[in-house]
């Protein structure tokens, strides 16, 4: 299992040192979360923070794409260091040309789902993408409860995943803490991104730590 701690939780104004101790901790990704204030009601960080990461640290940047029109930003943030990058089926009419452009330039191509979006709306790109990222939340904010369905949601794709032969991992974002991260990896995550839990109490080393302790 991935640990993925979301920087959009943590204190951006040490950005570099709290890369440092997720990655001390046992991090295996850094995941960014990139919010336009039309897709999502926030705006967040873009290319020029991702290329902050990607100095900061050897760790793959994960960055995960909240914005409307994400087709023309793609370039803009593989070329700021992006390692993968997930795009939202709701905000993309052409997600197959996405995801194509995006192994086209090496990146891994991941697609997510909104709460309420229906696993079945992936039937078509299945197989060409890398990962699949599970909202447990609406996206738009750290620090928000984990929507409980989200559980089944995960175990119905691994078993959609299974049944089909597909490779794709299954990613789940949003109010992972201690007390659910092992049922979220029992159910079938193979990445797990965390923000307040991991940046929250002040020792993102420690918090890591304990998150992939808890994981099993
Ligand atoms: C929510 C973001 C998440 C969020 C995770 O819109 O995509 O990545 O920052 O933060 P927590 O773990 O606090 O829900
Ligand atoms: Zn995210």
């Amino acid at each position: 299992m991935i640990l993925a701690p979301s920087i959009l939780a943590s204190d951006l104004g040490r950005l570099a040192d709290q890369i440092a101790a997720v990655e001390r901790g046992g991090a295996g990704q850094v995941h960014v979360d990139v919010m336009d204030g039309r897709f999502v009601p926030n705006i967040t960080l873009g290319p020029a923070v991702v290329q902050a990461c990607r100095r900061a640290t050897t760790l793959p940047i994960d960055v995960h794409l909240m914005i409307e029109d994400a087709e023309r930003y793609l370039d803009a943030f593989v070329d700021a260091g992006a390692s993968s990058v997930s795009v939202h089926v709701e905000a993309l009419p052409h997600l197959q040309r996405a995801v194509e452009h995006l192994r086209k330039r090496e990146v891994r191509p991941g697609v997510a789902l909104n709460p309420s979006t229906p696993i079945g709306s992936l039937e078509e790109i299945l197989p060409e993408v890398d990962f699949v990222l599970v909202m447990s939340v609406n996206p738009g904010f750290s620090f928000q409860k984990f929507l409980p369905p989200s559980l089944d949601k995960i175990r119905r794709l691994r078993d959609t995943l299974r049944s089909r032969a597909l490779p794709a991992r299954i990613q789940v974002d949003g109010g992972v803490h201690l007390g659910n991260i092992r049922s979220v990896v029992e159910a079938g995550a193979g990445i797990v991104v965390a923000g307040a839990a991991a940046f929250a109490g002040g020792d993102p080393e420690g918090s890591v730590r304990a998150l992939l302790e808890a994981a099993g």
